[in-house]
């Protein structure tokens, strides 16, 4: 992989088109389930500029943080609970256009004001992390961010032991 993220497109499709295959590469090239995250955050981040993108991985009963991009982060979450404990919980994808209409929705920053959380399954099924991105604008995400990242997450499901 190189060492470099190419960043082409104005629209997007076009984006996630030039991003897709270097993700892909990211995590198939890598056998550490951090260090893959850790470039995957970054290179979704810093294609589209976000305000957050980043991963919690499940941890007994909670989501804890790990890698990320952006602002700090709250650390712990609990099943259920927020955004992410709920795309949890349902074993599904969340696009919230609005997070002060999400109820639970747990602020980290004020900044946020749209936010899709995306499972991550282990082979057996098992949701083993989500992956987070927040905007600072309403109605950032639909269903081609879902489409998009729902790919990205599902390369992860080699590395949970
Ligand atoms: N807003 C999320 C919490 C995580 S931060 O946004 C990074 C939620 O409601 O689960």
């Amino acid at each position: 992989m190189a060492e470099n993220l190419i960043i082409d497109g104005q629209t997007k499709a076009e984006r996630y088109a030039t991003l897709l295959p270097q993700a892909f590469a990211l995590i198939d090239g890598e056998d550490d389930l951090i260090a893959a995250m850790a470039n995957t955050a970054a290179a979704i981040h810093h294609t589209f500029g976000w305000l957050w993108t980043g991963f919690y991985l499940v941890k007994n009963d909670e989501l804890v943080l790990g890698p990320f991009q952006g602002p700090i982060a709250c650390t712990r979450i609990r099943k259920g609970k927020g955004v992410c404990g709920s795309a949890w919980q349902q074993a599904t994808t969340l696009v919230v256009p609005d997070v002060d209409a999400f109820p639970g929705h747990i602020a980290c920053s004020s900044l946020s004001r749209s936010e899709i959380v995306v499972p991550l399954l282990d082979q057996a099924g098992a949701v083993r992390a989500v992956l987070d991105v927040d905007s600072i604008e309403l109605a950032s995400f639909d269903d081609s961010d879902r489409a998009a990242l729902e790919q990205i997450c599902a390369r992860f499901s080699r590395l949970f032991g």
